[in-house]
């Protein structure tokens, strides 16, 4: 079933990688920006990067990108540069000649050269080795790739398109990644929504996602009761679309009658999250409790023999400087005792 509103791409005309799904979901005004300036810039040959937490659709934009290029019917080649050793990106990208490292039994042609006349995907770019991001920009720069240990300049005739969750500006100026990199590859950003920004679309995904899992399942589910509905807007998305993809299958795989009345993943994940943000103390709380618990321990004793400066190591002056500027009051250390909350500490 697709929903009157979906935006699509293109055509859900069967591609030669058959797995691809075309059909790019959302009409919210964020989502919808992404998608206009991705229909602009498709058809023609300028590199495009791709930017939005994980789970955003990267990937399937890349894809669609490629899908509506005059490159469509050549090939659509990725490479993760995170999952890949940095001894073996060089080789994955530009291929080596025989013999010229132990294990070379053989020619390999790299991914640049598998994808001559059609798109190169540099997935998660933002991992890539230093090293290597100055190899990748001399080629983007010269057009034209040498295998490891040939001796022969190979023209290249690809389209790249890039990937990152990561933030590229502050890598650079982290020093982690090459500006120069940098300015070749952002000529033109798409920067994808991440779903909790999107949450008009939930709907419409939730339709979608559905009617895949209900396919692919043979199933029958007819819809989302409001309060499984009310809980989808309500949830903060961390992995974005993936994470709602997965919840939906799980759900249509599970779900016993013809209606999904509640996600109880959520339950689950909502209360974890919850543990999760009060755990989390900053360092000024860490040190105030610290001070009071050994307070505590000294019976309120600051200075001398066995007196919470001398446990804590610091001057007596400092510690009551401390309690000062933490606002710890005899009070706060006894307020469970009020009775020995007699004296002031400062
Ligand atoms: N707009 C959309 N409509 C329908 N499905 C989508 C949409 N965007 C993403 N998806 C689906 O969500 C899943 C995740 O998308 P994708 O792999 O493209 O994300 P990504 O941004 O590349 O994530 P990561 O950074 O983790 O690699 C895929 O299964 C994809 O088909
Ligand atoms: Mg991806």
């Amino acid at each position: 079933m697709k929903s009157a509103n979906s935006v699509y791409l293109k055509d859900d005309r069967e591609v030669r990688q058959p797995i691809w799904q075309t059909s790019i979901i959302g009409s919210g005004p964020k989502f919808q920006h992404a998608v206009d300036l991705t229909n602009a810039v498709a058809p023609s040959d300028v590199s495009v990067l791709l930017l939005g937490e994980s789970g955003t659709g990267k990937e399937k934009f890349a894809e669609a990108i490629h899908l509506k290029s005059p490159r469509a019917n050549k090939p659509f080649v990725r490479i993760n540069c995170a999952s890949l050793p940095p001894t073996l990106i060089e080789s994955e990208l530009f291929g080596h000649e025989k013999g010229v490292f132990t294990g070379a039994y053989e020619r390999k042609t790299g991914k640049f050269e598998r994808a001559q006349q059609g798109t190169i995907f540099l997935d998660e770019i933002g991992e890539l080795p230093l090293m290597m991001q100055s190899k990748l920009l001399h080629v983007l720069q010269e057009k034209q790739i040498e295998r490891i240990g040939g001796n022969a300049s190979i023209p290249i005739d690809t389209r790249v398109i890039a990937a990152t969750n990561r933030n590229l500006e502050k890598d650079v100026a982290e020093g982690t990644f090459r500006k120069d990199l940098f300015y070749r590859l952002n000529i033109f950003p798409i920067t994808l929504p991440p779903l909790r920004d999107r949450k008009e679309d939930i709907r419409q995904l939730a339709d979608y996602f559905l009617s895949m899992y209900n396919a692919r399942f043979r199933k029958n589910i007819k819809g989302i009761a409001p309060e499984a509905l009310m809980q989808l807007e309500n949830h903060h998305w961390p992995g974005n679309i993936r994470e709602m993809q997965h919840l939906f299958e799980r759900a249509v795989l599970l779900c016993p009658t013809h209606t999904i009345h509640r996600f109880i993943e959520f339950d689950v994940a909502d209360e974890a999250e919850k543990v999760a943000e009060t755990k989390v103390k900053s360092l000024t709380e860490m040190e105030r409790d610290h001070i009071v618990a050994t307070l505590r321990r000294c019976k309120g004793k600051i200075s001398g023999k066995d007196g919470a400066a001398e446990l804590l190591d610091i001057n007596p002056s400092t510690l009551v400087s401390r309690l000062k500027k933490l606002g710890i009051s005899q009070v706060s250390v006894w307020k469970n005792d009020p009775i020995s909350a007699n004296d002031s500490y400062y």
